[in-house]
């Protein structure tokens, strides 16, 4: 059974904005019933064309993807083509209170849902594989990876680029891709390489200024992106339990949990949090 936040069962249980809008001014259509997930995300705008001011959905999956959908809706209501383009996966996941890492390809797929039909409405071409979970990028479709799920190398890269991936597993858990027959692991291992390599090319520093807002989402980056996968990598993890200011509290699971040198683990967060986001930075351990 999977660990749903309230929120999730919420969706799952009370979705909003289920049906169609037979006048819809856009509509996006990502997955198949052969890949186990399918959604129709219909968007209705202002007589200006500029606000969404109605969504809908319709789709088949599991209570990640239905709640996933509806929060999606949710989001998008109020706001223009470019504002909700701009809503991340993991907006959709964190709008929910998160969803199990295994279960991230549901709010994948409601991003992919809102990029095809914005693609459309703009008049944009959108791929139209059988098995597509391939989104609307338009002119550039890119070659398919995972032929058990039809997607695509530039779809694998986008996800593991935005979500920080480093493992194949997390890929699959995103995407689905590898979770097949398997055969197209070893070139998702490729591509994380390459989206390493990319950003290991990009210039990091720490902000001269910076919001609470801004501050609290950068620490969070830097903990997916720049410690989790450290510390996965030898069998341990972390969760971030607060942020007040500049005092960070972490717990760490796993391996991590109750080992001797968690004090050691914590300086090294703190330098790199100091380093990368503010240098008044304190983190401090809260027991697992
Ligand atoms: S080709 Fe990707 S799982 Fe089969």
């Amino acid at each position: 059974m999977w660990d749903y936040t309230p929120i999730v069962k919420d969706h799952f249980l009370n979705p909003r904005n289920v049906g169609d809008i037979p006048d819809a001014d856009a509509v996006g259509e990502v997955g198949s019933l052969a890949c186990g997930d399918a959604l129709k995300l219909y968007l209705k705008l202002d007589e200006n064309k500029e606000k969404i001011v109605d969504a809908k959905f319709q789709t088949f999956g599991c209570a990640s993807a239905i709640a996933s959908s509806s929060a999606l809706t949710e989001m998008v209501k109020g706001k223009t083509l470019d504002e909700a383009l701009a809503i991340s996966n993991q907006e959709i996941a964190d709008f929910l209170g998160g969803l199990p890492e295994e279960k991230m390809h549901c709010s994948v797929m409601g991003q992919e849902a809102l990029e095809a039909a914005v693609a459309k409405y703009r008049g944009h071409e959108v791929p139209a594989h059988s098995h597509d979970h391939g989104p609307a990028y338009p002119d550039q479709e890119g070659t398919i990876v995972c032929k058990c799920f039809g997607i695509t190398d530039i779809f694998l890269k986008k996800v593991i680029e935005t979500n920080h991936l480093t493992t194949a597993e997390q890929v699959t858990h995103f995407t689905k891709a590898g979770g097949g027959c398997g055969g197209c692991i070893p070139k998702i291992k490729e591509l994380i390489d390459e989206v390493i390599g990319t950003r290991a090319e990009e210039p990091r520093k720490r902000p001269e200024k910076l919001s609470n807002m801004k501050k609290m989402q950068l620490i969070q980056e830097v903990l997916e992106r720049d410690i989790r996968p450290l510390l996965w990598a030898d069998g341990g993890d972390l969760e971030l339990i607060d942020i007040d200011g500049s005092r960070v509290q972490v717990a760490f699971r796993k391996a991590c949990a109750g080992c001797a040198s968690s004090g050691n683990t914590a300086r090294m967060v703190e330098l790199k949090l100091r380093d990368l986001v503010a240098e008044d930075i304190v983190v401090e351990e809260v027991p697992a």
